[in-house]
């Protein structure tokens, strides 16, 4: 992990703006009225992993979105979008202290963050507190949804229960009975890995290990030893980012790959797999998005990513993508006043989008509900293999809504 300071970034177009309007605001004080105030620029404050083992993920969440706001001309629902950024670094115990300075400092409008559950749900009990309206464009934290859902608060993305519960019948169909567990200790490792095995012993599996080390560490070979003695028929596990690279190679470098099946949540080999080369070959993984999902919006958004950032997208940037697709669909249903927020959330809760990974609605939490696919990884691509569940909608459990 990087030990530098957070970046608090504010764009120049934004401090120009701000600084033009605050000065036609103290000329003209008889003249502000709503309208002036749509007209002013609508700020969204990213509060991303710039830096990190989840950098990656923050930086294409990040593109996604923009590219959604550039291939509307920079304005949703008639406001100009201005952005600041704010590098939360997946640091929980800063969380607090960043999310404020983007609310209180900054003023921003919408706060879009972020990928690391602990940061997430930190996050969320401030956008509680001021209401301030936040869409989440990773971040699996089960209670976001659950406990803790709120009409302000919306997912672009999944919950941990969402993405790994279908992989535990999976893995049954497919004939593993005795099967290994590895991951972070963290929520996010907690919940992927609680999710998977609620379905798996459900469905007659048994669970011989539950594998585990601290976030984001990666000294992985004591932890593939132990796999090797154990002799699973196969391993489930949640990995991301950086650290799910350095786990995909070090568990084919010890030839595990070629006798025990490697499973995980798609995270494992999202925005992973180049860098993982064919020590990622055949892993088998479920997620909300396949890299060759055949829908017209997905050709469309790949063709467009890769055009504006030279790279292959990513559920990351999907998810960054979708954001923006929400985000206009308020903006767009009160004409831009963001001041109508319970319209603006009745809009966005009842979207139907025509996402990059196939159809996308909102439970009454704000979770999204979405197919959850079983892919391969083969030729350097997470390729469909089927559906692993159909629309799949998390349970909620906790919330009031
Ligand atoms: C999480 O902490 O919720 C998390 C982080 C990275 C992922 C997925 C989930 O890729």
């Amino acid at each position: 992990m990087s030990d530098r300071k957070p970046l608090l970034r504010v764009t120049r177009r934004a401090l120009l703006s701000s600084a033009a309007g605050a000065a036609t605001l103290a000329m003209t004080p008889r003249l502000f009225s709503p309208a002036i105030a749509q007209a002013a620029p609508f700020k969204v404050g990213m509060m991303l992993p710039y830096t990190g083992t989840f950098a990656k993920l923050g930086q294409f969440i990040d593109d996604g979105f923009k590219l959604y706001v550039e291939q509307k001309g920079g304005k949703l629902g008639g406001r100009e979008i201005v952005f600041t950024q704010v590098d939360d670094e997946s640091k929980p115990e800063a969380a607090t202290d960043n999310i404020n300075r983007l609310i209180g400092r900054e003023k921003v409008d919408l706060v879009v963050g972020t990928v690391h559950s602990g940061v997430a749900m930190a996050m969320v009990k401030v956008a509680r507190d001021t209401n301030t309206l936040l869409i989440i464009p990773n971040a699996g934290a089960n209670d976001a949804t659950g406990p803790a859902c709120a009409p302000n608060i919306f997912r672009s993305s999944f919950s941990n229960w969402q993405t790994t519960f279908p992989a535990g019948k999976t893995m049954i169909d497919a004939g593993h009975k005795n099967v290994a567990t590895i991951t972070w200790r963290y929520t996010a490792g907690a919940e992927m890995i609680g999710a998977f095995a609620e379905n798996f012993t459900k469905n007659g599996g048994k669970i011989v290990e539950d594998l585990t080390l601290p976030f984001p560490e990666v000294e992985f070979q004591a932890l593939i030893t132990r796999i090797a003695a154990l002799k699973p028929d196969a391993v489930f596990s949640f990995f991301a980012g950086g650290g799910a690279v350095k786990f995909v190679k070090d568990y084919a470098a010890a030839g595990l790959n070629k006798s025990i099946p490697l499973y995980g949540a798609g995270f494992l080999t999202d925005g992973t797999i180049e860098a993982q080369g064919e020590a990622a070959n055949g892993i088998r993984t479920t997620l909300h998005y396949a890299d060759n999902l055949d829908n017209p919006a997905n050709v469309a958004f790949l063709k467009a990513f890769k055009t504006r950032n030279g790279k292959d997208g990513d559920i990351y940037a999907v998810q960054g993508f979708d954001a923006a697709a929400m985000l206009d669909i308020g903006l767009t249903a009160v004409k831009g006043d963001a001041g109508a927020r319970d319209a603006m959330v009745k809009a966005i809760g009842a979207a139907k989008i025509d996402s990059p990974r196939g159809p996308l609605s909102f439970n009454k939490a704000h979770n999204p509900i979405q197919n959850i696919y079983l892919r391969e990884v083969r030729n350097g691509r997470n390729e469909l293999v089927s559906i692993a569940q159909a629309a799949v909608d998390d349970p909620a459990r906790g919330c009031k809504l």
